[in-house]
């Protein structure tokens, strides 16, 4: 019999992705099948995240269930960010803990998971052009990294320092990669990186600098791929020639995150992101004159530190004027490794943080009440990708939307066209019309 895997991921797609390349080594190398079952599990490994504090202080009571739960011999092991972050410190912490490897040490899985206390948390290594095993797929979408790390220096994020300088990872790899998974039937991919455009600025060998659009023209190329979907950009580097290369690519899905963080240009400053409040409108405004049906999602942290009512007011004033379709809003949370720490004195009270994240989210509750019933008689095209158990299928437009509609497993990969009768603040339902 097989040795059992669970794996349980917390944190950004990225680390999906690291969970998805940690199960395929070790199906390949290692002999292990996946199992959602805890209890029947021989490796145990949860892929952390350090982004806010909250995930971090829930690791230890976790894996102390984990380890209460785990049958006899089982072993956990600790990835992820956070794993960068402690390091050691989790194995002193937890001895029950077999081993801990970092978020840029995914390659090394194989090595780590027999030999009991071993740690690899070396941000400087570099597996950028290391070929991961193919994980099984039986989706029509699949998710593939196309750089490691980030140079960025934004004062609240502790990721630069869990996830190292950034590399590229060859154009010829990415593309090999998304045409095996075409292959196997995927017709749409998600690109990934902390900072997908600036992509191409460095490699792990010498060679040419490259562009996130030229690579997007490249991947495009793929025949029988179908949508093109990437995560996250950095609004400083949406030049005109990604902006039209986006609108006029019919590959590229009609979805942007654009993570604004903060619409007070002094804040924005105190974070280092390296733009304006102006320049950020600006962007949104040239993409919307370009694609009339796009969709726009965002990060938001309220409460950096020395902001103010006014420095807020900012913020909603960009969220009125740019119209998001989704916010993930985040209160500032201090980090260990950032810069912002030498902002502690002004910091700002939790309270005050609090009733700001409440007003933001009404204001964009308010907003999606008022829009989503524009859907309603439209007809939109959808991916069908899952089937529900109330008879129900579910897909995506190619500004995503999630839509669901009557159907079976036939629709399954197709797209077919649906009418839209009823509308949440989230998702629409509708009719299959011919
Ligand atoms: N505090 C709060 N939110 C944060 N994020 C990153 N670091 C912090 C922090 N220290 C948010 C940002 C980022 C998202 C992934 O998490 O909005 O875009
Ligand atoms: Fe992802 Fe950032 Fe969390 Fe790491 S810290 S898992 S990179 S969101």
């Amino acid at each position: 019999m097989s040795k059992k895997l669970f794996i349980q991921t917390l944190g950004c797609q990225m680390n999906d992705t690291d969970s998805k390349h940690i199960q395929a080594e070790l199906e390949k190398h290692k002999g292990y099948t996946a199992t959602n079952t805890l209890e029947d599990a021989d490796l145990i490994i949860i892929n952390t995240c350090s982004v806010r504090e909250k995930p971090v202080q829930k690791l230890f009571s976790e894996i102390g269930q984990f380890n209460k739960k785990k049958k006899d011999g089982a072993k956990i092991g600790v990835c992820g960010c956070t794993a960068s972050h402690l390091g050691k410190d989790i194995i002193k912490r937890a001895p029950y803990v077999d081993f801990v490897l970092g978020a840029r040490n995914i390659s090394k899985i194989k090595d780590v998971v027999d030999i009991k206390g071993s740690v690899e948390i070396s941000i400087e290594n570099d597996d950028s052009t290391y070929e991961f095993a193919i994980a099984k797929n039986n989706s029509f979408r699949t998710s593939v990294n196309i750089s490691v790390g980030c140079d960025k220096e934004c004062t609240y994020c502790i990721v630069p320092s869990t996830r190292g300088d950034e590399i590229s990872i060859p154009p010829e790899m990415i593309v090999a990669q998304i045409q095996k998974a075409v292959d196997n039937g995927v017709v749409e991919v998600a690109l990934l990186g902390q900072n997908v455009n600036s992509y191409g600025k460095r490699f792990s060998s010498n060679r040419e600098k490259y562009s996130f659009t030229k690579l997007l023209q490249d991947i495009s190329k793929i025949d029988g791929l179908k949508r093109i979907r990437f995560t996250s950009p950095h609004p400083l580097h949406m030049d005109d020639e990604f902006i039209e290369e986006f609108a006029r690519n019919p590959k590229i899905s009609k979805c942007i995150h654009m993570p604004l963080q903060s619409g007070s240009t002094k804040i924005l400053k105190a974070m280092k992101r390296g733009y304006t409040k102006e320049w950020f409108l600006n962007r949104a405004f040239k993409m919307r004159e370009l694609i009339p049906n796009l969709r726009i999602t965002t990060d938001i942290i309220v409460a950096f530190p020395g902001e103010t009512d006014e420095d807020f007011l900012d913020t909603l004033d960009v969220v009125n004027q740019v119209k998001f379709d989704q916010i993930f809003n985040f209160k500032y949370s201090p980090r260990p490794n950032t810069k912002a720490l030498e902002l502690k004195e002004q910091e700002i009270e939790d309270s005050v943080g609090s009733a700001r994240l409440e007003e933001l989210i009404e204001l964009h509750k308010r907003y999606l009440e008022n829009s989503m019933p524009n859907m309603l008689g439209e007809t939109v095209n959808i991916l069908v990708e899952s089937l529900k158990p109330n008879g129900e299928v579910s897909g995506y437009t190619d500004n995503y939307f999630l839509v669901f509609t009557k159907g079976s497993d036939e629709l399954l990969g197709k797209f077919v066209d649906v009418k839209i009768t009823e509308v949440t603040r989230t998702s629409l339902k509708g009719e299959i019309v011919a």
